[in-house]
């Protein structure tokens, strides 16, 4: 059972800048609310109430300004600072005493998910006992991706990082759930010509050992990019459609939180004065009443 997880929260953001020359990108606002609201949702949506958050050195406080430790979410946040962005699979180097002996979920500051039994998939993934499980997705464009081609028992069979040619359309996704051999094997990981460690070899380890197995996100679902401008305003844009339409919110946190149960009506109210007179406070109101 994966009861554990990491949001990689740091990155240079180098796509966004000048915005991201003075702030995290996982800090900007999607719609209406910061960016890392969305992972972590999906962590909380797959019931993980220990979370680390991994951002850039001296950016700690600028986070626990929204989220100081998680206790208004009846979770636990952690953060730590990456010395610098050195590649994905480091959020097991720097996330070593936080994982200590358990399995652990990864999901990437910048990720945004949404669709039916999303919830389902991430719930049954938590159950995960040995090796490693990544989400796919199918996208257009699988050459700007890491790319995985499956057997029909979901067991990856092969993996490239951004392949000019491929049969295969299916993305891999910034959501991972692995179990403790993780940390070993980060650990082992060569330095690429990039100068950064690559999830794609952190994989091509377990897939070696036949360990590798997959969960695919179909077509109703959403897995939506927000590395660039572009991409950045149309999934806000997504967002907007999808919450005005429904009168829903996507990725509130105190409502997922309220709705798992882990927080009570008066902890919901004490984030309305938090937050204080905003359309975010007034959709809180609406849930509770
Ligand atoms: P990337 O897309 O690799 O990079 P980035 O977000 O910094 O943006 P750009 O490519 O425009 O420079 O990162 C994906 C996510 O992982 C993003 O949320 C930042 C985060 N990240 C880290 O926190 N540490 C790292 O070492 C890396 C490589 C990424």
């Amino acid at each position: 059972m994966i009861k554990k997880g990491i949001i990689l929260a740091g990155g240079t953001g180098s796509r966004m800048s000048p915005i991201t020359k003075a702030i995290n990108k996982q800090l900007l606002p999607l719609y209406d609310k910061p960016l890392f609201f969305y992972p972590l949702s999906v962590l909380m949506l797959a019931k993980i109430k220990d979370i680390l958050i991994i951002v850039n050195k001296g950016q700690v406080e600028q986070f626990r300004k929204i989220l100081p430790d998680g206790k208004n979410l009846g979770i636990k946040i952690t953060y730590a600072e990456q010395e610098k962005p050195k590649g994905l699979p480091d959020a097991f180097i720097v996330g070593e005493k936080f994982i200590g002996e358990d399995s652990v979920a990864l999901i990437l500051g910048d990720n945004f998910f949404f669709g039916q039994s999303l919830t389902k998939k991430l719930i049954e993934s938590t159950k995960l006992s040995k090796g490693a499980k990544i989400f796919l997705y199918p996208v257009k464009n699988p050459s700007l991706y890491g790319v995985a081609s499956t057997n029909s028992k979901k067991k990856i069979i092969n993996i490239v990082e951004k392949p000019k040619k491929t049969k295969s359309n299916l993305a891999i996704t910034g959501l991972y759930f692995f179990d403790n051999k993780v940390i070993k094997f980060s650990k082992s990981l060569r330095t690429s010509k990039r100068k950064e460690i690559e999830i794609v070899d952190l994989l091509n380890k377990y897939k070696n050992e036949k360990q590798l197995s997959a969960e695919i996100i179909g077509r109703g679902g959403a897995w939506l990019d927000t590395g660039s401008i572009k991409d950045f305003n149309n999934t806000s844009n997504f967002v907007a459609a999808i919450e005005d339409r429904q009168g829903l919110k996507i990725g509130c946190i105190e409502e997922i939180a309220f709705n798992n149960e882990w927080i009570k009506k008066k902890d919901v109210i004490k984030a309305i004065k938090f937050y204080g007179n905003c359309e975010y406070s007034k959709y809180l109101n609406s849930i509770i009443n």
